[in-house]
């Protein structure tokens, strides 16, 4: 049997988590899902009960799990902890232990909330793109680095970017098996024109390109004018694969074309191992949003279809998936929304209340 590890975290954490529970008990029975569920604290919950933001044992449990979900971490009851006590260690402790470097962010706008998006409507109706940031290496992690005094009371700050070749293929082969799976088109993201960095990756993600996904259409685009791209025709993209600092850049850009924060899921991938098998950790783009957190209104809708890319991505449930993502577009088409979304002509309903009618439809 699967093993799901469930880490709901902080703030709206639990109460979103719980709502997926629910969803999941449901979809046992109408999709024949497997599933053990295990729960473990992780965040400031865990530096509560622990005294660690993410305990030894909860990391064994992770890593022997088939997937985590995680909610959210932190909150301003551990803010003034020192920087590496801090609930957000967490996740960058659970991403390098999983090896997890290949982080999936899609940007889905779901019809009725078109009007939300920072864009006209019309350009992002029907949107689905999916960006694949290398999660791992790059500039926020290459050394040297650090800030030096070079006299005449000047300093110098050096970040350096360096990417291997075996850093690259294994995130672009991530990007072309997931094109298989959708619109089969791949653009290339980088500045060859002007980083080393760049021109290797446009050799290998070519070279693997040849290789072994030539069934797969592949453009290279320079990120600066995938930026604008971005905002002048989003539709044009199906698949996005770029390196760590311009991911998080075009990842963010995207996420505003679907305008809504409560929305947006995630998911970060790790190697395949014998069986092919990849370990993964799925969570929400948002936060803990300690601002509404124990009112009982939080939008469930991004850890959800976290939990749906879990069911198609690592346990080839697509079926699954589809009937939770067409639930959700039903409920918002009956014009239901968490008060996140709330919209002229709308029905303002709880977390309780949209994970019921989605467990209805
Ligand atoms: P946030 O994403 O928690 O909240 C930003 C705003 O969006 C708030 O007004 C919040 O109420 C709203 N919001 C977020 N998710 C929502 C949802 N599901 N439904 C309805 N409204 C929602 O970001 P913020 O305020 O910058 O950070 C709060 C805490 O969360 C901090 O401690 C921060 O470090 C942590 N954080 C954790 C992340 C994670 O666990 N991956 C990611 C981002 C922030
Ligand atoms: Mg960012």
């Amino acid at each position: 049997m699967a093993k799901i590890l469930i880490l709901p975290g902080d703030g709206i954490g639990p109460e979103v988590m719980a709502e997926v529970r629910r969803i999941a008990d449901t979809l046992a029975e109408t999709h024949g899902l497997a599933f053990e569920f295990e729960e473990g604290n992780v965040g400031g919950a865990a530096i509560d009960a622990e005294g660690a933001p993410l305990a030894e044992e909860t990391l064994q449990r992770a890593l022997n799990a088939d997937a985590v979900l995680l909610g959210a971490v932190g909150g301003p009851k551990w803010d003034s902890l020192p920087f590496d006590q801090k609930p957000e260690r967490a996740l960058l402790r659970l991403r390098k232990e999983l090896g997890l470097f290949a982080n999936l962010r899609p940007a889905i706008v779901f019809d009725p909330l078109a009007d939300a998006s920072s864009l006209k409507p019309e350009l992002v109706r029907g949107l689905d793109l999916m960006i694949v940031r290398e999660l791992t290496g790059g500039v926020y992690f290459g050394e040297p680095r650090g800030i030096e005094d070079i006299g005449g009371g000047q300093r110098r700050a050096v970040n350096t970017q360096v990417y291997t070749s075996e850093e690259i293929r294994r995130v672009a082969a991530v990007a072309f098996e997931l094109a298989r799976k959708r619109g089969n088109r791949v653009v290339s993201t980088e500045k060859a024109n002007v980083m080393e960095t760049g021109v290797l990756w446009r050799e290998e993600v070519t070279a693997l390109h040849a290789e072994s996904y030539n069934d797969v259409s592949l453009e290279h685009m320079y990120a600066d004018n995938c930026a604008m791209q971005l905002v002048r025709q989003p539709k044009q993209f199906d698949v996005i694969v770029t390196d760590n600092l311009f991911g998080d850049m075009l990842s963010d850009e995207a996420a505003m074309l679907t305008g809504s924060l409560g929305m947006l899921p995630s998911a970060s991938l790790g190697a395949p191992d014998a069986q092919g098998r990849r370990k993964a950790m799925y969570e929400p783009v948002h936060g803990s949003a300690p601002d509404i957190a124990g009112q009982g209104v939080a939008n469930p809708l991004a850890t959800l279809l976290s939990f749906a890319m879990m069911l198609r991505y690592s346990f080839d449930h697509g079926d699954a998936a589809d009937a939770v993502e067409g639930a959700v577009t039903r409920v918002l088409d009956r014009g239901l929304r968490t008060p996140d979304l709330v919209q002229p002509g709308t029905t303002k309903v709880s977390t309780r209340e949209i994970g019921d009618e989605i467990r209805r439809e």
